[in-house]
């Protein structure tokens, strides 16, 4: 069973491994921020940014340097007959139900599945964000204890800080990479921005941006450390469809050439199919994987693809199934 450490609230944790303890988010979010402004008065030039490039290329070939030095490859997940059972005043829920499952070193895996099916409860898991009431949760056969900056979280909202602009939110999560100097963590986070189209908002203010842009902040934000896992829950379902479009040929380039292992969450079945691997439908009431789909459409996908209709329709058929037997409306795309 594995090692018990406090669950944080859903969603919102800021989960960039700093501090190392995990805390409710408005406590956490006013000691990162006192920690931020503590680093600033030490050194002003912390996010010092005058010599920004706003045409840094976003063909992953001409990626900086300190990016393309680094050698990170995937790596390997096991959920081993877990159970998660979730207690409130409301009495206990069974969110999960003896799932077991692996994730193969470089495999972009989709979970689907009807609201309520525990799809965000296994990416918190894998996480670390959370602990599992029963069963074990294991990265490369070791146990997956707490967060670790080898496994970065997307969430269904755009987790940033308010009081830090785009850039910095971006290279807010490169500090952890004693290797880069300050120019170097500009320059990379730069280019993620270029990635996904923000370049020209660099210094806007949070406030200041579309939700749609925010979840790009946020993508880029997670990409930007290189992390060997990348774990996405529902991160495009505020975008419209032409930056979803832009950012499904986006993360298929980085998911091949950047050797990435992903958990992708997603209600849309389309999507997954896009841009999986597998694509694992779970049943609710409780949790339990009820279909293990493979997919095996050459990459890059594109969205409109006839073939991909041709992947969805089992499992939307599969899926609907299911919504039928709880007596729930299809969800399905
Ligand atoms: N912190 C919590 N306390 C109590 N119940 C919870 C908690 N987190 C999740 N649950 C319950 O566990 C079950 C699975 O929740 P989870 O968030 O994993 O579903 P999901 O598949 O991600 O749903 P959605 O598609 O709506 O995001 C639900 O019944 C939910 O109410
Ligand atoms: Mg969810």
């Amino acid at each position: 069973m594995a090692k018990s450490v406090p669950a944080t609230s859903r969603g919102n944790a800021f989960f960039y491994g700093f501090p190392a303890q995990k805390q409710h988010s408005r406590s956490r979010e006013r000691l990162i921020r006192k920690a931020f402004f503590a680093k600033l008065a030490q050194n002003p030039n912390f996010f010092g940014r005058r010599q920004v490039m706003t045409n840094t290329p976003t063909n992953l070939s001409q990626a900086p340097d300190s990016i393309k030095a680094e050698n990170v490859s995937a790596a390997k997940i096991s959920l081993r007959n877990v159970s998660k059972t979730f207690r409130s005043r409301q009495g206990s829920v069974l969110a999960l139900d003896n799932v077991s499952l692996d994730v193969a070193e470089g495999e972009f895996l989709c979970l689907v599945g009807p609201s309520g099916c525990g799809k965000s409860t296994i990416l918190n898991l894998i996480a670390g964000l959370d602990t599992a009431t029963e069963g074990e949760v294991l990265m490369e056969g070791e146990p997956i204890t707490g967060p670790g900056r080898e496994r970065m979280v997307m969430f269904q909202e755009a987790a940033l800080f308010p009081w830090l602009d785009v850039l910095q939110n971006v290279m807010f999560g490169l500090r952890l990479k004693p290797n880069l100097n300050n120019a170097e963590r500009e320059e990379v986070a730069m280019f993620y921005l270029n990635l996904v189209g923000l370049q020209k908002f660099y210094r806007s203010h949070i406030h200041e941006l579309s939700g749609g842009m925010k979840q790009r902040v946020a993508l880029a934000r997670s990409l930007a450390p290189n992390p060997r896992i990348l774990l996405m829950d529902e991160p495009f379902s505020a975008l419209d469809a032409m930056t979803r479009e832009q950012l499904y040929g986006d993360l298929q380039r980085i998911f091949v050439q950047r050797q990435k292992t992903i958990v992708f969450v997603t209600h849309n079945i389309r999507e997954a199919a896009c841009l999986g691997d597998r694509i694992i439908l779970l049943s609710p009431n409780p949790g339990r994987i009820a279909h293990d789909f493979r997919v095996n459409l050459p990459r890059p996908r594109d969205i409109n693809d006839p073939a991909l209709s041709q992947t969805s329709i089992p499992i939307t058929a599969a899926l609907k199934n299911h919504l039928k037997k709880s007596g729930k409306i299809a969800e399905a795309d």
